[in-house]
């Protein structure tokens, strides 16, 4: 399994997938800066060209242009704390930047995620791989995953529903990041996301469409990269 640490200690994700947008197969990106440590991340080319079934193309416009904000202001506070650490300053105003780096890290690494399982020829979940069956061991059956799923995802709040596996265990869990960095289970990975920042569907569902914007989302998961995190 791909496994990236995030925050230092703090591995949610795995890009090693590729990309499944379209016109982008499999391991067409390799997202790791190669070989320079300090080199910036390069925001990962999704296209969802004219948009995608329940997801327009605006919305996905606009939701693209945000995940490059993340990119950038990633890249500008990583050189910003590092500055401040060669000059040896401790103070507040870097305490403050470590604390948006994590916002903005995380937000970059979950749009990745997202964006990376999103496909409009999308793979079923296959019920002979072992996350199925660990899916229907831990909740007796996908249906009532995903119903716990989707609850998760229409929580009060801006932030990401997600499910996760802790590699220690092997065990699976819902689970809800309040914006992008925070109620993180430290350590656990994340095989899935949905982003629900009302960026995400208001477009498309408005204000009060949440549920209705992760219905749309379900036929859209490639579960072809989700196996593959497992
Ligand atoms: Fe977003």
């Amino acid at each position: 399994m791909d496994r990236r640490t995030l925050l230092g200690t703090l591995a949610i994700g795995a890009v090693g997938a590729g990309l499944h947008a379209k016109g982008l197969g499999p391991g067409a990106v390799d997202a790791k800066p190669a070989g320079n440590p300090l080199a910036d991340y390069a925001a990962r080319p999704f296209d969802f060209g004219t948009g995608l079934p329940g997801l327009g193309k605006d919305l996905l416009a606009e939701h693209l242009t945000l995940y490059k904000g993340y990119v950038g202001r990633t890249n500008a506070l990583l050189k910003e704390v590092l500055a401040a650490e060669r000059t040896g300053q401790a103070g507040p105003a870097v305490q403050e930047l470590r604390r948006r780096l994590g916002f903005e890290f995380s937000g970059m690494r979950l749009h990745e995620l997202y964006f990376e399982a999103l496909s409009a020829s999308a793979a079923k979940p296959s019920g002979t791989h072992p996350l199925h069956q660990a899916i229907t061991a831990t909740w007796g059956s996908f249906d009532a995953w995903w119903a716990a799923f989707k609850a998760t995802c229409t929580m009060t709040g801006i932030g990401w529903g997600a499910l996760l596996k802790d590699p220690a265990t092997g065990r699976l869990m819902n689970a809800w990041f309040q914006d992008h960095e925070n109620a993180v289970a430290v350590g656990a990975q994340a095989l899935l996301v949905v982003d629900v920042w009302e960026h995400a569907y208001v477009k498309d569902y408005g204000a009060t469409g949440r549920a209705k914007y992760v219905d749309a989302v379900k036929p859209l998961i490639d579960w072809r990269v989700v196996e593959k995190r497992f």
